[in-house]
């Protein structure tokens, strides 16, 4: 036994900090629950698999593992051209989540400020209590952000502002009209990052503020392929940003980051402009379908731009049950408590025939009452 005591190691925000609790994997729940049929609808993943270029791709790069990567230059140069910006504009990294906790390591002093709404993507404030900083919230309004009440609640230390668009849990967007109100509202000192991970549902949706079409200096754009493009377990996601900013961060990133096949995955990824059609449209039919059919039950679900609706039940006892419920039958939904939502369940869309599933396994359990 060692005499000393190691907690003395661990910083005070460390040894306080709720990890991220990721939802459980179908292997965890074919096991605890002996089912072999899981529908997992729990994560935001994409139903249809991977892109089928992007696993060529994959394929491809095998004979490569031998050799270090190359720190993600061809895929920034693809995107780059894709969206006419300069290389030295563009960062590639270990799912944007990577990215954001280079920004985070990057740009913080340990007197800072980091700024959000609450109900927001809950990995951001992991990353942000880490580093030990400040973190502070701002109350949503109707789920949806307060981007006015955000720009009020900026004071001198406040250094990263952190937006998501359409937002995770909820699925609502802020609009173009909103996010030009609140930039002209935010001093240029402080860093806003945008985060756009599920940018693909939503882009075509004309009050939806693309914010490559802002290149602000100050303004950070995340994206991601674990979504749209169906790669979440290849750890792959890219910046925008100004190049003064990418540069500092390249410092920061890990040389070695992405992986070879992870990059290699994206680049074919970017080229299978079919895929990306086929998810986009299978998801909108998604979205209809569990709206409606929640609705039909009484439910009150958010309107959803994104791959995945929320569900607003009336009490965390009631969310907390729907989900153990329909677990003990393989159908994995998210509980948001972790979220800071006690009473909302989020479902991802899945396959017509997993949504299917879901709805009928949520019909036998919810009573059609005309009081709910
Ligand atoms: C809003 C948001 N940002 C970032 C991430 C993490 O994405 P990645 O897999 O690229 O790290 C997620 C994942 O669910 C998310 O919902």
């Amino acid at each position: 036994m060692l005499s000393w005591d190691c907690m003395s190691l661990v910083p005070p925000y460390i040894e306080s900090l709720a990890p991220y609790l990721p939802g459980l994997s179908i292997e965890e729940v074919r096991r605890e629950f002996n089912i072999s049929r899981v529908v997992k609808l729990a994560s935001n993943e994409n139903p249809m698999g991977a892109s089928p270029l992007a696993i060529e791709a994959i394929q491809t790069h095998l004979t490569d593992l031998n050799r270090y990567p190359n720190g993600g230059v061809d895929l920034r140069r693809v995107l780059a051209k894709q969206h006419d910006v300069k290389m030295e504009n563009v960062i590639v990294g270990s799912g944007s989540e990577g990215i954001m906790s280079n920004i985070l390591r990057t740009f913080l002093g340990d007197d800072d400020e980091v700024l959000t709404s609450e109900a927001t993507f809950a990995g951001f404030e992991v990353l942000a209590r880490s580093r030990g900083v400040a973190f502070r919230t701002v109350p949503q309004t109707n789920w949806h952000f307060d981007l006015p009440g955000l720009a009020d609640a900026v004071n001198e230390r406040t250094k990263i502002i952190y937006l998501v668009n359409p937002n995770n849990p909820t699925g609502t967007i802020f609009t173009r009209e909103e996010f030009e109100a609140f930039y002209r509202h935010v001093p240029e000192r402080v860093l806003i990052i945008l985060d756009e991970a599920y940018f693909e549902y939503a882009k075509d949706n004309n009050r939806y503020p693309d914010s490559m079409h802002y290149r602000y200096d100050n303004v950070i754009t995340l994206r991601t392929f674990s979504k749209a493009y169906g790669l979440a377990g290849a750890r792959i996601g890219y910046g925008f940003a100004h190049e003064e900013l990418i540069r500092n961060l390249m410092k920061v990133k890990l040389p070695f980051e992405p992986s070879t096949l992870a990059q290699a995955a994206g680049v074919g990824a970017l080229a299978d402009r079919e895929f990306l059609y086929r998810t986009l449209e299978l998801n909108s039919r998604s979205i209809r379908y569990l709206t409606g059919a929640l609705r039909d039950m009484g439910l009150t679900v958010v309107p959803s731009e994104a791959n995945f609706v929320m569900v607003v039940l009336e009490s965390e006892a009631e969310a907390a049950g729907l989900v153990r419920d329909l677990l003990r039958e393989g159908i994995v939904l998210r509980h948001l408590k972790p979220f800071g939502l006690p009473n909302c369940v989020r479902i991802s869309t899945g396959t017509d025939e997993q949504n299917r599933i879901c709805i009928e396994a949520l019909q036998c359990l919810i009573p059609m009452t005309s009081s709910r």
